[in-house]
């Protein structure tokens, strides 16, 4: 079995990062994770990749701003990196920006995310607080291929999660993220197993 070089783009706590690299360490998954590139320089899940013994890059999306230089730039210095790197498959961890079109083309197929809810309801921001607003008993987490359309391509894998009666959005987003952790690798592993990359 050929091992597809992956790379995981992160913004921040990267837990979901972890729970990749760490199935990846099983000899029959079908990852290797290549790759971790941040959007921000200090993000919590670097120096996790870095222990793990993964490669990392920053793109640093701070600087992009200071310097007035736009989303199709730092799209393409991202594009750069993961060629560079040899990277066959991408997958959105907690990355806090919205990908181009253009980009998002390039790299469509071969592109995954992971949403804090059962799509298609509450995409976009806070979609833990849209669950609770809308007094929903069940909500969940959703992997998912990236097209242009935000939280919007076809689904790999859904997990429900219960909502609880007195749930904030701090402690429904723990119970999910749990399930995020356990749905990921095996949505990555199935999306893996049907691509043609
Ligand atoms: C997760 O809830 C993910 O679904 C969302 O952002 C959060 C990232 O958490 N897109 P982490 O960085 O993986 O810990």
């Amino acid at each position: 079995m050929s091992r597809r070089r992956v790379a995981i783009l992160i913004s921040g706590r990267g837990s979901n990062m972890r729970a990749l690299i760490e199935a990846a360490h099983a000899s029959d998954y079908p990852a290797d994770i290549a790759l971790v590139v941040s959007s921000v320089a200090g993000a919590e899940g670097l120096a996790f990749a870095r222990s793990a013994g993964v490669g990392t890059a920053v793109v640093d999306q701070a600087r992009f701003r200071r310097e007035n230089r736009d989303r199709e730039a730092f799209d393409a210095e991202l594009d750069t990196i993961l060629r560079n790197a040899h990277i066959e498959f991408v997958c959105l961890a907690g990355f806090m920006r919205i990908l181009s079109a253009a980009f998002v083309r390039k790299w469509e197929g071969r592109i995954i995310n992971i949403h804090p809810s059962l799509l298609p309801a509450f995409r976009g921001l806070r979609p833990h607080a849209q669950a609770l607003a809308a007094g929903v008993r069940v909500t969940g987490c959703t992997v998912h291929y990236v097209i242009p359309e935000l939280d919007a391509g076809a689904t790999i894998a859904q997990a429900e999660v219960p909502v609880m009666p007195g749930d904030t959005a701090e402690t429904l987003s723990a119970r999910i993220l749990e399930a995020e952790h356990r749905l990921y690798p095996g949505a990555l592993k199935q999306a893996l197993n049907s691509c043609i990359c």
